[in-house]
């Protein structure tokens, strides 16, 4: 059987643990990616093509929650060198600013390709004829020049869900001409913001030789593809129900009183990542209890931090350096009983964390570069009762959209303590003006919206002139 929508990425919705006693289960995997895409799915008639999240060999295809899904198995060499290595310790340090330092490794570009070709087959054996294919992110930008190959019949989108660098910066990756080649397989490129799409256009002009005009880049075969932006989002509506259901505010009402019922409680919730400014967060909320404009027990911090990459060294690196600071932080300011900073170095599911965005009245999100950032839209999109202030990063994609936040620049830790400050202490009329403003953009803007646009916008892409032709 064939489906008319395959969507391609790198993880499955779902994870394949392995239990202590050997036995193993299907996890929801971590990552804005699944959570965007997951109700896409459910309302299509689809497969998707993935990783399980493990190594090991590809367990046969199977069908969960209305997703016909196609595990493609990666063996232990493949995670170190394409997952771990060519995907987040060159691609994803290189797209976000060079925070930690681009590896470059000859055999990791290798199996970056071998990958790919893996995931394009998976792909072109599983779309029906004329059908259409929707690759997403970096760990797959070779995907859609190699599905083209194969499938010259049917119509390739691919999202890129994080930034895409500046010129200056992919100048350095060794394969860069490579990777545009491979992205200009598809028939539309999406970008979170029009910054990235400018940046993509920029390296194309400047590697190739083919006429890039606006948003359209000619191919010598005909074809001609869009590149645009189509800034992601969340399915509010969900997020919005569960806060309003009974169960959850009693969870909600029970965290703040197991944590002592503070006054203030912040929250930051995050993949345990370098680029999400979570030590430059800590570090201000540290300073803010350091001088007394913070206090325990009247305020509290509760940082998430859900484990990511952990074989990466960089990951390694900055788990130890947010664990030294938090127990400082903690050592310094902590009772019995009550301390400034919780901190949990796990993941949660969907409920537990809209338990937590209601509990909180001030929510920090200070990455220090982001596709898009999706915990901010979750976090307003709990915010059932108008109650929550959002301080959030210039350098997130979601900062393009959300007025009504108070924007900061993370590396200022003086300026990010005085909009901590200001969120704390603002006025309750301010805090449900600007919530309501954030709330209209994020409940009308959701994701069923931004999928729609996508997919409408890639119906409408010609279709390739060699198949315009046979047909
Ligand atoms: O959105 C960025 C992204 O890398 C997704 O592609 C991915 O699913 C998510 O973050 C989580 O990362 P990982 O799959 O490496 O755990």
């Amino acid at each position: 059987m064939t489906y008319p929508l395959v969507v391609v990425a790198n993880r499955l919705p779902v994870d394949l643990s392995t239990e202590p006693d050997g036995s193993t289960s299907w996890r929801r995997s971590p990552g804005g990616l699944v959570s965007a895409m997951e109700p896409v799915m459910q309302g299509a008639e689809g497969a998707w093509v993935g990783w399980p999240g493990s190594p090991g060999p590809a367990p046969a295809p199977f069908d969960a929650d209305g997703m016909h899904l196609v595990p493609i198995g990666l063996s232990e060499e493949e995670v170190a060198d394409f997952y771990e290595g060519f995907s987040n310790d060159t691609l994803w340090p290189l797209s976000h600013d060079v925070i930690s330092p681009p590896v470059y490794h000859r055999h990791w570009w290798d199996a970056y390709r071998r990958v790919n070709r893996r995931f394009a087959e998976a792909a072109a054996a599983q779309v029906a004829p004329g059908g259409t294919a929707w690759v997403h992110d970096y760990q797959l930008q070779l995907v859609p020049a190699m599905l083209r190959e194969l499938r010259p019949d049917v119509r390739i989108g691919y999202f890129h869900h994080i930034p895409f660098p500046p010129l200056e910066l992919f100048a350095q990756l060794p394969w860069r001409t490579q990777v545009i080649h491979g992205l200009l397989g598809a028939d539309l490129i999406g970008f979170q913001r029009s910054g990235d799409a400018s940046n993509f256009l920029r390296v194309t002009r400047r590697w190739t030789d083919l006429a890039v005009r606006g948003g359209t880049v000619s191919m010598p075969d005909g074809r001609s593809i869009r590149v645009g932006s189509f800034p992601i989002s969340i399915d509010s509506r969900r997020f919005d129900e569960l806060a309003r259901s009974p169960w959850l505010r009693a969870r909600a009402a029970e965290i703040r009183a197991d944590l002592g019922d503070p006054e203030v409680l912040l929250l930051g919730v995050d993949r345990l990542d370098y680029t999400k400014g979570i030590r430059h967060r800590i570090k201000a909320v540290g300073e803010l209890f350091d001088e007394g404009r913070l206090d325990v027990p009247g305020a509290a911090f509760v940082q998430v931090a859900s484990p990511s990459r952990e074989n990466v060294e960089a990951y390694q690196q900055l788990r130890e350096e947010v664990e030294v600071l938090v127990g400082r932080i903690n050592g310094e300011h902590g009772r019995i009983g009550s301390q400034p900073i919780h901190y949990l170095h796990h993941s949660y599911p969907p409920e537990e964390m809209v338990a937590l965005y209601s509990a909180a009245d001030v929510m920090l999100v200070t990455s220090l570069r982001d596709g898009m950032n999706l915990v901010a839209k979750e976090f307003v999109a709990a915010c059932v009762d108008d109650r929550g202030v959002l301080v959030l990063s210039e350098f997130t994609g979601a900062a393009d959209e959300l007025s009504g936040a108070l924007l900061v620049n993370p590396h200022d830790i003086d300026g990010l303590k005085s909009a901590i400050e200001r969120a704390v202490t603002m006025a309750p009329r301010e805090v449900r003006s600007r919530m309501r403003r954030l709330r209209r953009r994020v409940l009308t803007d959701d994701v069923a919206k931004w999928s729609t646009g996508f997919l409408e916008a890639l119906a409408g892409t010609a279709v390739q002139p060699a198949f315009a032709r046979d047909a």
